[in-house]
């Protein structure tokens, strides 16, 4: 599969077959997420890896989180949906930022700077890792419903970094068409 072919064949999966990943394929993915670039080769990335036998663990977690938010008068949003996606799929890979222990401190400049550099090497690093999962012919969805259960997430998985994100994996058991996109013309302009 070439790289064109990739990026316009790749697709969201909200349904996966039962099937377990080989942990060579596994192990392929995750070696081309490191594979991407980063600030000053920083590589601030840390994937931890969740497989069918913390699956159900790992969502009642979830779901321990989303029902806090609740309480505190947040809606859930999409968050129960992805909950469900994230109950199918037999890999879930979380991703954190080492660089970050909190998120939500105040920060200088520089500070702020070099935590936008690492959360955009995260997302190069994501972006790889569903590229060559759909190589493997492994579908992905990229998740960032975790934040619901942010806290109950990292306590859970013992991670004191930022979570910046979640990847569910597995056999897709879906072929969604492409989704839409604005086009090139309004998301462009050239300097005059
Ligand atoms: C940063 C980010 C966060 C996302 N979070 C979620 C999520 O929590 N739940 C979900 O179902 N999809 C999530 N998605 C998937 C998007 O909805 C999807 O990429 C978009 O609708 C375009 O569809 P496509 O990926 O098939 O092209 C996320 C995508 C990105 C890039």
């Amino acid at each position: 599969m070439d790289v064109w072919e990739a990026i316009r064949e790749r697709r969201s999966i909200r349904r996966f077959k039962p099937d377990p990943i080989p942990d060579e394929v596994l192990t392929r993915v995750l070696e081309a997420a490191t594979l991407a670039p980063s600030g000053k080769n920083s590589q601030p990335w840390r994937f931890v890896v969740v497989k069918e036998d913390k699956r159900a663990e790992m969502i009642a977690v979830l779901h321990e989180g989303i029902a806090a938010c609740a309480v505190q008068g947040l809606p859930p949003g999409s968050s129960k949906h992805t909950a469900a996606i994230m109950e199918q799929a037999p890999v879930t890979v979380f991703v954190f930022n080492t660089a970050e222990k909190n998120l939500f401190r105040e920060r200088r400049v520089d500070e702020v700077l070099w935590n936008v550099a690492c959360v955009q090497s995260i997302g190069a690093a994501i972006q790889n890792l569903s590229l060559a999962a759909l190589a493997e012919g492994v579908g992905s969805l990229w998740i960032c419903d975790v934040y619901y259960a942010y806290e109950e997430l990292r306590g859970w998985l013992g991670e004191p970094y930022h979570l910046v994100a979640a990847m569910s994996l597995g056999y897709p058991d879906e072929a969604p068409p492409a989704r839409p996109r604005k086009p090139l013309a309004a998301v462009t302009r050239v300097v005059k």
